[in-house]
């Protein structure tokens, strides 16, 4: 029986993860701590606001106060907040240091003040930098960081941070870097559920550059199964890298795949102008999470795509609510200038 405190909870992966944990995890309760930016969204949890192991808190992680209210017998921290949209970051890198950076800080705080038993912190492959598309080698926990964005370089700046809070004050932390993830409940500003939506929407679906970029996409609940993987059987002060079987397929590729399972064609597909300092490739080497702790993915992307397809043509209300004027406006300026 253990009490989780889950920042960013609201959020795509915090959500997925929370209902999930409820399911496999009965006997244990969550306070979800989120502040309900742009990309929190109540509604993903609307199916355990009821449950009796549930509590939202809302809160910010960059306010001590807040946090101080909100860590009642906390046993394991699961820190998903931050800001995660690489295209935001370039227009506006600052709310990517104040939460991603300042905000783990403060939050490590709060931890080490409490005595809690043990720190989750979710990262992401981007830290790693970019591969070429020939390059043959993937990331795995032993690469150089070479954060190429300010989303990248602020969730590096809070990795090393987590790591600097086990080597001086023994705060019990582990880290996983994951790749591009997928599935229900992800903000239509990420290039699946935007493909989706916009085609839905009967909208062109904008392609940065050539298109022919790559990520290794890994379903949510694959993600959500490593996190378990770690807190169950993770050892203290260890990173594990977590990642999919996608980094042969373009973003091109992907879009094309959208469109197949959706009936339509490919003139749905606009090029526009490239990503300042785009990643060519995220490829991940899951070896050690695999060998040591007995994770590897289960949902193959194919069969997901198309889940995850259905699901966005079932919840149009959830989207059709999230796609509301302040999204519109960035989605203007976004794609402005293609
Ligand atoms: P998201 O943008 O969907 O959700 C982020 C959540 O954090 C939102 O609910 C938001 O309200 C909350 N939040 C933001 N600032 C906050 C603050 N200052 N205080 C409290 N709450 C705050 O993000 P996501 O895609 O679910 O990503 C979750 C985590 O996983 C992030 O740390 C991200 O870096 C990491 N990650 C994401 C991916 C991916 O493909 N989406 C891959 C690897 C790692
Ligand atoms: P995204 O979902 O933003 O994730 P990340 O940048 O964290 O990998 O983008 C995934 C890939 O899709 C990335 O190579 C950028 C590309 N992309 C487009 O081509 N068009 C778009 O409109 C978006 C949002 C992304």
């Amino acid at each position: 029986m253990a009490k989780l405190l889950v920042t960013g909870g609201a959020g795509f992966i915090g959500s997925n993860f929370i209902l999930y944990w409820l399911a496999h995890h009965p006997q244990d309760s969550i306070v979800n701590f989120d502040k309900l930016t742009y990309a929190g969204n109540l509604e993903n949890l609307k199916d355990v606001q009821n449950n009796a192991n549930y509590k939202f808190v809302r809160g910010d992680i960059t306010n001590p106060e807040e946090l101080d209210a909100a860590f009642i017998d906390i046993d394991i921290v699961v820190h998903f907040a931050a800001e995660s949209h690489v295209d935001r970051s370039i227009k506006d890198p600052s709310p990517f240091i104040v939460t991603n950076v300042v905000g783990t800080q403060v939050l490590l705080d709060a931890a080490l003040k409490k005595g809690i038993k043990k720190f989750h912190h979710i990262s992401t492959d981007e830290v790693f930098g970019s591969l070429e598309l020939d390059d043959k080698s993937k990331f795995s926990e032993r690469t150089n960081y070479n954060p190429r964005s300010p989303y990248a370089a602020s969730k590096a700046g809070s990795d090393y941070l987590v790591r600097a809070y086990f080597s001086t004050y023994n705060l019990p932390i582990t880290i996983t870097n994951c790749s591009n993830n997928f599935g229900p409940y992800q903000f239509p500003e990420k290039l699946i559920p935007l493909a989706i939506t916009n085609i839905l929407e009967e909208k062109k679906v904008p392609v940065y550059g050539d298109g022919l970029y790559a990520r290794d996409w890994l379903y949510v609940e694959d993600h959500v199964r490593a996190i378990e993987a770690v807190l169950e059987k993770g050892k203290v002060g260890e990173t594990y890298v977590v990642g999919g079987q996608t980094d042969e397929i373009s973003n091109l590729d992907v879009v094309k795949k959208i469109i197949r399972i959706l009936g339509k064609d490919e003139s749905a597909i606009e090029f526009v102008k490239d990503r300042p300092g785009h990643d060519r490739k995220y490829a991940v080497d899951w070896t050690k999470i695999k060998d040591e702790l007995g994770w590897k993915p289960k949902y193959d992307f194919d069969s997901w795509l198309e889940k995850t397809v259905e699901w966005y043509k079932d919840n149009q209300n959830w989207w059709k609510n999230v796609k509301d004027g302040e999204y519109q406006k960035y989605y203007e300026k976004q794609y402005s200038n293609s």
